[in-house]
């Protein structure tokens, strides 16, 4: 159907047993090597924040590759972008969530005030696996008063099914 899209596809490379025996890894930084399909991947996420409704007042992404899309995708939008990162990166007051990870837990973060009662959010990130990073970040925004209308995702890794643990719309541009 849409060309842009196999091409952004084929530009991912795949390395078997990375970082560790038994993991099929995507790499997405060949995408953002080659401007030209940089360029159609921005344009296609565009295209699918322009088709859900309500159209987003905040785009957040997740650090760190997430912001490699959220900026772009915000600066397109022109609306504001608003960064969630691991915890102790950002200053000043931060409101918080911890989430589980395959081994212990971990914290991401937002800078308080950014996300106002009743903004409609969009959420960016590379790649959806577990979902345990996403179902976080919905959390957090949630808790700042915002609503998740649509969590955005490059990637999905369809097998881990993610996507079943995420209780707000999710649209993914290329499924593996
Ligand atoms: C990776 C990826 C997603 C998350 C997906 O980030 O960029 O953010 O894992 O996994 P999940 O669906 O199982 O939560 P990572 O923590 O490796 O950090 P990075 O973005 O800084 O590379
Ligand atoms: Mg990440």
């Amino acid at each position: 159907e849409d060309t842009r899209i196999k091409k952004i596809a084929d530009t991912v490379s795949t390395y078997p047993d990375f970082p560790k025996p038994g993991i099929l890894f995507r790499d997405i930084f060949p995408v953002l090597a080659d401007p030209a399909v940089f360029n159609d991947l921005i344009n296609v996420m565009v295209e699918r924040v322009q088709a859900s409704h309500p159209t987003p007042d905040v785009v957040v992404g997740l650090e760190s590759r997430g912001f490699l899309f959220g900026t772009p995708l915000a600066l397109a939008l022109k609306v504001p972008f608003v960064p969630v990162r691991k915890k102790g990166k950002l200053p000043g007051e931060v409101k918080q969530v911890s989430f589980s990870l395959e081994y212990g837990t971990d914290i991401f973060e937002a800078q308080a005030g950014r996300i106002k009662a009743g903004q409609n959010v969009l959420i960016v990130d590379d790649l959806l696996a577990t979902g345990g990073s996403m179902k976080a970040a919905c959390e957090l925004v949630t808790s700042m008063g915002g609503e998740v209308t649509l969590c955005l995702v490059c990637i999905e890794l369809v097998d881990l099914k993610g996507r079943n643990k995420v209780e707000h719309p999710v649209d993914t541009i290329l499924k593996f």
